[in-house]
């Protein structure tokens, strides 16, 4: 029998990557296990974005390596494997597989070759692809979302960045092959669609039938979608009619997450992010002038090479002009292959891990305004964890708010409930079920049911 193992890490694009690798490997006569000793194959799909990821990856890789065996084989995919390359045959040479996410669509042929004994294999020349890796296979190994990803890839070279280098250049699908699949996520009994992308927004159907905005509709219309999530956001290609799209789909959640990365227009020029401070809050006004509360989050990296005190000030500003519902800070790390790496990485250690600090409370105040605003109020929520050791259920609200709450019965995961927040947090909502649970199909009960073994790390 072949079987594998796969462990992942990484954003919402490389979770959603494993699982069409799944779904891959059991379409070609493979069986998912648990545990690393058993597994024929072993999986590690990789992030690349900050720190010093290549070294968690090959210190990882150390450890596999005791598990060498008859007939055990290692294949190292995802964003590190793009960005080292043959380099990991030479540190771990007991990996037969290197690939990068641009060349998935040929893993049914890499896998052949696997089996046939070859051990140096590599899927690193198709970055330049318009090809999108679109299966049927996908494993939905979350138990109440569906992923889609429309766009893969990324043309914005921001500065800092390695995703253009790992993922390849941008490339959409048609919104018929994304409405497809929408169609039968939703017949797997899903009710939330989270639709993907390195940049989201950037979505250009080949067919030129819809804009991005329009598929975002389109999918909300889908028969039994009740939610729809999309990730991430460009500022650049922000545009007006996806607020639109928002206030006139009841399925569209009320949330935008768009990364600003800084408040300083100056250190968004250096970042190559092709957009001013005041174009970013333009697009923010939109937001807040639709007619539903649409959440904002974002993504901050300070001690950008040459940022000021001056500058960080415009940070912390912009955070208070925009009032976000949560910020995902970072310390700037420089990275291989980009641009970013030539500049001075001028900011002391010391002093990026004192802006973050700054960064961090700032918004916890925020939050805590932001949040309080929801006491008393009645949210829907959906279920996404049966209960934690309080013994409470734990799920979100459309905006994305994670609301801890008691009820007479379990609901089950995927269920919907009314809750009353009787509790307000900075980072969490509490409260009581006022409703009784509106529960999954039995579709997505066996659908979470034959995904019960998958493990996903990060
Ligand atoms: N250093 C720090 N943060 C980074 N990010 C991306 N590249 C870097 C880097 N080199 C952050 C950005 C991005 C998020 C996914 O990770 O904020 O939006
Ligand atoms: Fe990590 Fe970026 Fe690759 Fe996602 S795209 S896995 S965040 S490096």
């Amino acid at each position: 029998m072949k079987t594998f193992y796969i462990e992942t890490f990484g954003c919402q694009m490389n979770a959603h990557d494993s699982e069409k690798v799944v779904g891959t490997l059991v379409q070609e006569g493979y069986n998912q296990v648990n545990d690393e000793a058993e597994a024929g194959l072993i999986l590690y799909n990789t992030c690349s974005i900050r720190d010093k990821a290549e070294q968690k990856v090959f210190h990882r890789l150390n450890e596999y390596k005791k598990l060498q065996g008859e007939g055990k084989r290692f294949a190292v995919i995802g964003c590190v494997a793009q960005q080292e390359g043959t380099k990991i045959f030479e540190k771990a040479p007991y990996v037969s597989l290197v690939a990068g996410s641009s060349s998935y669509r040929n893993l049914p042929e890499m896998l052949e070759r696997l089996e046939a004994g070859e051990t140096r294999i590599t899927g690193l020349d198709d970055r330049q692809t318009d090809q999108t890796f679109d299966t049927e296979f996908t494993a939905r190994t979350n138990p109440h979302r569906g992923y889609i990803t429309i766009i893969e890839g990324c043309d914005k070279f921001c500065s800092y960045c390695v995703v253009p280098y790992t993922r390849g250049k941008e490339r959409s699908r048609t919104s018929a092959s994304v409405l497809a699949e929408a169609q039968r996520i939703a017949q797997l009994g899903f009710t939330e669609i989270q639709v993907l992308g390195q940049n989201v927004n950037s979505y250009r159907d080949p067919s030129g039938r819809r804009t991005f905005a329009e598929l975002l509709v389109a999918i909300g219309e889908v028969n039994g979608i009740e939610r729809v999530r999309f990730t991430t956001s460009h500022p650049r290609d922000f545009t007006k009619d996806i607020v639109d799209a928002i206030d006139a789909t009841p399925a569209l959640c009320d949330h935008v997450h768009l990364p600003v990365q800084s408040g300083s227009t100056d250190v968004l020029r250096a970042m190559q992010r092709e957009y001013t401070r005041d174009w970013y809050l333009e697009r923010i006004q939109w937001t807040k002038d639709a007619k539903r509360d649409i959440s904002l989050t974002s993504d901050i990296i300070v001690g950008f090479p040459g940022e000021t005190g001056r500058d960080f000030e415009d940070t912390i500003t912009l955070l208070e002009i925009v009032g976000y519902d949560a910020i995902y800070g970072f310390k700037y790390s420089p990275r291989p292959n980009t641009p970013a790496i030539h500049m001075v990485d001028s900011i002391a250690e010391e002093v990026k891990i004192q802006r973050l600090a700054i960064l961090n409370a700032r918004q916890r105040d925020i939050q805590r305004v932001n949040y309080g605003r929801h006491l008393e109020q009645t949210l829907t929520v959906m279920v996404e964890h049966a209960a934690n050791s309080r013994g409470q259920i734990t799920g979100r609200s459309t905006q994305n708010k994670t609301v801890n709450f008691t009820c007479d019965t379990t609901p089950a995961i995927g269920s919907y409930v009314d809750v009353r927040i009787t509790q307000v947090f900075p980072n969490s909502l509490v409260g009581e079920a006022i409703s009784v649970p509106i529960a999954p199909s039995a579709a997505l009960l066996a659908q979470q049911a034959l995904n019960a073994r998958v493990t996903v790390l990060g």
